[in-house]
């Protein structure tokens, strides 16, 4: 079925199918109202037990910050298809990575403290000024057409470059890097149901692609192993890990990188899109932020809030018996948590579905999740959308939608993106 007009009861909603994405964001109000936890009947990982839509923030905020009582799914039934044909490729060792360097939630902070914090996460300011070199990059490949269709030139390319460089692939290789993190998140694009699935014939073809992925960053490891230079990956080869100070495996420092390229891409893409179409339909929101560039900040967090890319995912379970908001959950129940509806429950965001520059505490939003298990990458991207915003600030007047060209849609699956963004501008003097 395809959802092609907007639910206005609790049982029209299906935030999973086809369409839905045209209209999550009146559903959430539905789901605030009438079903803050959401019953989706023999939908969990087990036989005959049950997911739950989580949307109030409270909630969420609440879930994410307890991983006892709501310890993460992993990929129990989710895409074990995947990591076997991964595994029969012969990299099984990236595949059971997590368990070897993160099995618990003290090692996971070791993991993220030592490992991805000094690149992506706490430590991302050092690459301010390649990023703000790639920005203007993009920007003059295009600023003198006064038109650009902003997710090909600009908002795909930005953290393609940026995280490539990050890692130390060869930017050459970024086409191929291209076509494998479409491999990597294709399940959430065009995967069915909470669960992201896909056909087995789906995931065996997509397999194959991530298995090369594989084989190439393990190229990239022996490289970086005899030529270390100051890039991520060299950093991994070298790096004394954890209390023992251990090496790390080949397929432990394949399965960063790998986390890398599917996190530092996409998502960050649909980020910039975002906030670039703000910019076009709001222009007093430029002025705004021309006369006072400290709000940039604000404003990036605002529009992370509003438009999530990553809406929601079923990745925590219930260790026990629970009970949320009167709802019994009973144990192993699968949670699917909706960040994108808590970010705009009124109860925590007063006038949530608009843009306020001068929201106190505007990143406390949920689109990173919140928690020990919060996004390692958000150091990242949150740079790169400051220095975008600034950049385009700087350099293109008079941003607008060019007209007759947008039909402004969003692409399927769980995230929320758009898949293509006509603008028009003329250059700032
Ligand atoms: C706007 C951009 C981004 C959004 C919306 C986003 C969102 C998220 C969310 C919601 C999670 C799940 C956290 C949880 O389960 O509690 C996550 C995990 C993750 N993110 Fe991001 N992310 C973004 C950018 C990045 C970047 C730039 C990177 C890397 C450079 C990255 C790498 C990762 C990785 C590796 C994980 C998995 C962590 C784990 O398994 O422990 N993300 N992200």
């Amino acid at each position: 079925m395809t959802i092609t007009r907007c639910p206005m009861h609790l049982d029209e909603i299906d935030l999973f199918e086809e369409g839905a994405e045209e209209f999550w964001f009146e559903s959430y109000e539905i789901l605030h109202r009438d079903a803050p936890i959401h019953r989706l009947p023999g939908e969990g990982d087990e036989p005959g037990s049950d997911a739950f839509i989580v949307s109030k923030y409270e909630d969420i905020a609440a879930i994410v910050k307890d991983p006892a009582t709501f310890p993460i799914r992993f990929e129990q039934g989710a895409n074990n298809l995947e990591q076997e044909i991964i595994a029969e490729h012969g990299f099984g060792d990236a595949v059971n990575a997590r368990q070897t360097l993160r099995p618990d939630i003290e090692q996971h902070k070791q993991h993220r403290h030592q490992l991805t914090d000094p690149w992506v996460g706490t430590g991302a300011g050092r690459h301010e000024g390649m990023v703000a070199e790639a920005c203007h990059r993009l920007i003059d490949n295009w600023i003198a057409d006064g038109q650009v269709e902003f997710v090909k030139g600009f908002a795909a390319p930005l953290p393609a470059i940026s995280i490539t460089k990050i890692l130390g692939f060869p930017l050459e290789d970024l086409p191929r890097l291209r076509k494998w993190e479409e491999a990597q998140v294709r399940r959430f694009v065009y995967g069915k149901t909470h669960k992201n699935i896909m056909s087995d014939e789906d995931e065996r073809e997509n397999a194959r692609t991530l298995a090369e992925f594989h084989a190439y960053i393990q190229e990239q490891i022996d490289h970086k192993r005899r030529h270390p230079e100051d890039d991520m990956v060299s950093f991994l080869t070298q790096v004394q890990y954890g209390d023992e100070k251990r090496p790390l495996s080949h397929g432990e420092i394949a399965s960063v990188a790998y986390g890398m390229n599917i996190g530092g891409n996409e998502t960050t893409q649909y980020a910039l899109t975002a906030e670039a179409h703000l910019l076009a339909e709001q222009p007093q929101l430029a002025e705004e932020l021309r006369a006072d560039r400290s709000k940039v900040k604000v404003f990036v967090e605002e529009a992370m809030r509003l438009y999530a890319p990553t809406q929601g995912l079923s990745t925590r379970r219930a260790a026990r018996d629970v009970n949320l908001r009167g709802v019994d959950i009973p144990k192993g129940s699968l949670l699917h948590l909706r960040y994108g509806a808590g970010n705009r429950d009124e109860e925590e965001f007063a006038g949530a579905d608009r843009v306020d520059l001068q929201r106190r505490k505007p990143a406390r939003h949920l689109t990173f999740s919140q928690g020990p298990r919060s996004c390692p990458g958000s150091g990242l991207s949150r740079l790169e959308q400051n220095v975008a915003v600034n950049a385009m600030l700087d350099r293109l007047d008079d941003l607008r939608l060019a007209p007759g060209k947008n039909d402004l849609k969003r692409q399927p699956g769980i995230m929320l993106g758009l898949w293509e963004l006509h603008l028009e501008f003329s250059e700032r003097r």
